[in-house]
């Protein structure tokens, strides 16, 4: 692992190191409008005995999505994939708890865990693969002012939700940031690829993706931002490429959902994206052609900024600015962030 020997978090040695995304765990008031939003957004309904509702995308983990009907809404955590069915004794014993039988679609075997913030955190393996399935292939730049391989035909993706592999990354908002950042990467092994941090020093938002050795893991599968409380911040998809973002956002225009940010390119990640609200208001992101990187490749220190966040496409929204979030009379710390977030990202925006 090939990180700068002055980071903070650079001697972190993990118990096992997780292999992919699994999935999510909301509770839902409205269960059906959620279920027509996830219908929308990609996802396909997996049948399942029992209360709660289970989406999947076209990858091979059995669901994506959990929905437990309730009388809040509220993100409840995640699931992860586990390399290796020791990794879970392993796990288990380092934390004082022991993996059970998991009775999700798919079955196999499940660790619970509970992250600072409370999320419920689990490590999972075993489970009977779904069958993965192509919904079209993807679409590759083929004319160029160089070379014109696509002749007498054009580009005509159809207008359909935009596919979904399956949940590919969570932002989440801590209060407990260094204690949160040291949890993740001690328990699942999780590499720094990015850090923003501000000009005193403090860093105020990293970017973490999978340990898989010599196999390229996705830019970030998790990210972590300092912020006044815990907090979701959104749910990532990875969809087939750029037109499926563009398709899937005519798709849930029609259906009246409100859109939320996009289409833009990320800088760190490089991700096509575009975020949508669901019906409970948390933000789910569509993104084709993010940047993948395997366990070698170094971490890299940038400014807190907006600047940073967005290669091209509109300037964040303000509900996402920190500014609008937190009280005049903010720590220290968070005071810093927000006054980062105030720069002008590009000459001619606010
Ligand atoms: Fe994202």
């Amino acid at each position: 692992m090939s990180i700068n020997p002055s980071h903070p978090f650079a001697n972190i040695i993990p118990t096992v190191r997780a292999d992919a995304m699994a999935y999510v765990v909301l509770e839902r008031r409205d269960v059906e409008a959620m279920s027509r939003f996830l219908h929308d957004f990609g996802f396909t309904r997996v049948e399942h005995e029992g209360p709660n509702v289970y989406f999947r995308g076209f990858g091979e983990k059995p669901y994506s999505v959990e929905l437990i009907p309730s009388d809040r809404d509220a993100f409840v955590g995640f699931g992860l994939v586990a390399a290796d069915g020791a990794d879970l004794d392993t796990l288990g014993s380092a934390n004082g708890i022991a993996p059970a039988d998991s009775e999700k679609p798919g079955g196999g075997r499940v660790l619970h865990l509970v992250d600072p913030n409370g999320y419920r955190i689990d490590l999972v393996h075993g489970f009977e693969k779904a069958e993965a399935y192509v919904p079209r292939e993807a679409i590759d730049v083929e004319n160029t002012p160089w070379k014109k391989s696509r002749v007498n035909a054009g580009v005509r993706p159809p207008l359909t939700p935009a596919p979904v592999e399956g949940v590919r990354h969570l932002v989440l908002q801590t209060p407990h940031f260094e204690q949160t950042v040291r949890w993740y990467m001690q328990n699942f092994g999780y590499l720094p690829s990015d850090m923003l941090q501000t000009q005193s020093g403090m860093i105020g938002l990293g970017f973490f993706r999978f340990d898989r050795g010599e196999q390229p893991a996705d830019h970030h599968a998790l990210a972590i931002s300092f912020g006044p409380a815990p907090e979701i911040l959104h749910i990532s998809t990875e969809t087939i490429d750029i037109d499926a973002v563009g398709q899937g956002q005519q798709y849930l225009r029609a259906q009246g959902w409100e859109h939320f940010w996009g289409i833009g390119r990320h800088v760190l990640g490089s991700q096509v994206f575009d975020y949508w609200k669901d019906p409970a208001g948390d933000e789910w992101e569509h993104y084709a052609d993010g940047d993948v990187m395997t366990a070698d490749y170094p971490v890299g220190f940038h400014p807190f900024d907006r600047a940073g966040l967005w290669a091209w496409g509109d300037d964040l929204p303000a509900s996402m600015r920190p500014a609008g979030q937190a009280p005049e009379e903010a720590p220290p710390p968070v005071r810093e962030l927000i006054d980062a977030m105030l720069v002008a990202p590009r000459p001619w925006l606010d």
